[in-house]
């Protein structure tokens, strides 16, 4: 692999053995992926501080500096931890001290998070603690490369705002944190991000939050791992829309690029949008809509809600102010909890706005820094759960062996209010 002058020093230990122990993963790494060099990068986007057994278990044994040789840098050296060299953040993680009285989540995995907030907080991880970096002020430039964990974050850098990054994992996010470096492969290059597929939405408009999820879980179904092309009847997405349709395409195949021409940055035209002839097209219309929606619904057999879950992805402001409104004056049925996830800086700007207020007053909560599926916690007791979320509709019910209905945000607020499944494809 060619290495530049400074990617020598750092592997021969000029910057110390911690960023020679992150060359040599990288290394390895891109060895192994055929690359033919390193990318500089100075954006890193990881969940660092995710509590586990493992991590509590190392942290016994040797510390924060042991626990991040092992884990982030796949190194049995004892190491010193440096400063991050370039701006890395954390992503979702387990619940935190504000969540202990609301979910079910061990008080030892608070503690612990907490824990490693501080110390890799102190090393220049910014705690944003959220799926969404990019709705807090991590938005890298167009073409700017990265280095990115968690999928809908991944598509949605590559996608909507046309920056460069393989989905990455805790090793080579802690080696690329301290050396500014990822091998050059994949979604970094030029000639792997046309499109494979063309997705023609015909007969069918897709204009809602709900039908955008559904569409980015049909076009992940077509596409597996390759990139779909969105073409036909689809309207202006915002962004709640785009993070919908790329979480889902991700969740029901392994999408991390895709391209829709003429509202996605990197494809003006259909044509533009493949290297070469543009293939026959997947029709998206009234009987696949249909087959989607039944699919994501068909876990759900119990017409009794007890748990509705809001923001996955983390939601916007603008998300929860309409699960707000719709909330205004009501309350929640007996026996059933409301939970939206949105990042911890959003949640700020939701309790000054006056949203977080009137949803506590209907019996809800707004949470943040992770979810019920990176956490593995729901309401004690849940049975039967309603979501806005592709995703959460895929994951839950293996996660946490329960039922899940799939549908718009007002069907699932009134299935907060009623207690009761009413949902239905319109
Ligand atoms: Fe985020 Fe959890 Fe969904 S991490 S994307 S809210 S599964």
């Amino acid at each position: 692999m060619f290495l530049t002058d400074d990617e020598k020093r750092m592997r021969d230990g000029a910057e110390g053995d911690a960023v020679a122990a992150a060359m040599d993963l990288l290394l390895r790494y891109g060895a192994a992926l055929d690359a033919d060099r390193l990318c500089a990068i100075r954006n890193v986007a990881g969940t660092m501080t995710q509590p586990s057994p493992v991590k509590a278990r190392l942290v016994a044994e040797g510390g924060w500096d042991r626990a991040f040789a092992v884990i982030n840098l796949d190194s049995d050296r004892d190491l010193t931890i440096p400063p991050m060299r370039v701006p890395t953040c954390q992503l979702q993680h387990g619940f935190g001290p504000d969540s202990v009285d609301i979910v079910p989540y061990p008080r030892a995995n608070v503690d612990l998070q907490s824990d490693a907030e501080a110390f890799y907080g102190a090393h220049g991880v910014q705690i944003l603690a959220t799926c969404t970096p990019y709705q807090v002020g991590n938005l890298p430039l167009r073409g700017e490369h990265c280095a990115w964990m968690e999928s809908s974050a991944v598509i949605y850098a590559n996608s909507v705002l046309g920056a460069r990054t393989n989905c990455e994992g805790v090793a080579s996010i802690g080696a690329a944190s301290l050396t500014g470096r990822i091998p050059c492969w994949g979604n970094h290059l030029d000639e792997n991000r046309f499109g494979t597929h063309l997705i023609a939405v015909d007969g069918v408009s897709v204009q809602s939050f709900q039908d955008w999820g559904m569409l980015g879980y049909f076009a992940g179904t077509v596409s597996g791992e390759d990139r779909p092309v969105v073409t036909g009847s689809v309207s202006r997405p915002d962004l709640a829309e785009l993070k919908h349709f790329g979480a889902a395409a991700a969740t029901s195949g392994g999408v991390e690029l895709y391209h829709i021409p003429g509202i996605t940055p990197e494809a003006a035209s259909v044509a533009a949008a493949f290297e070469s002839a543009v293939p026959e097209p997947v029709r998206y219309g009234p009987a696949e809509r249909t087959a989607v929606y039944e699919t994501l619904n068909e876990i759900g057999t119990s017409a009794d809600v007890d748990f509705v879950l809001l923001g996955c992805p983390h939601a916007s402001l603008d998300q929860v102010r309409q699960a707000a409104a719709l909330l205004d004056g009501k309350r929640l049925a007996a026996g059933t909890e409301l939970w939206i996830m949105t990042p911890r800086a959003l949640k700020v700007m939701a309790d000054r706005s006056g949203y977080t207020a009137v949803i506590e007053r209907a019996g809800g909560r707004v949470l943040a820094d992770s979810c019920p599926a990176m956490s593995r916690a729901a309401p004690a007791g849940t049975r039967v759960f309603a979501t806005d979320s592709a995703k959460q509709a895929h994951y839950l019910p293996a996660i946490l062996g329960i039922e899940a209905w799939f549908g718009t945000l007002e069907e699932c607020v009134a299935a907060a209010v009623t207690g009761r499944w009413n949902g239905g494809l319109r």
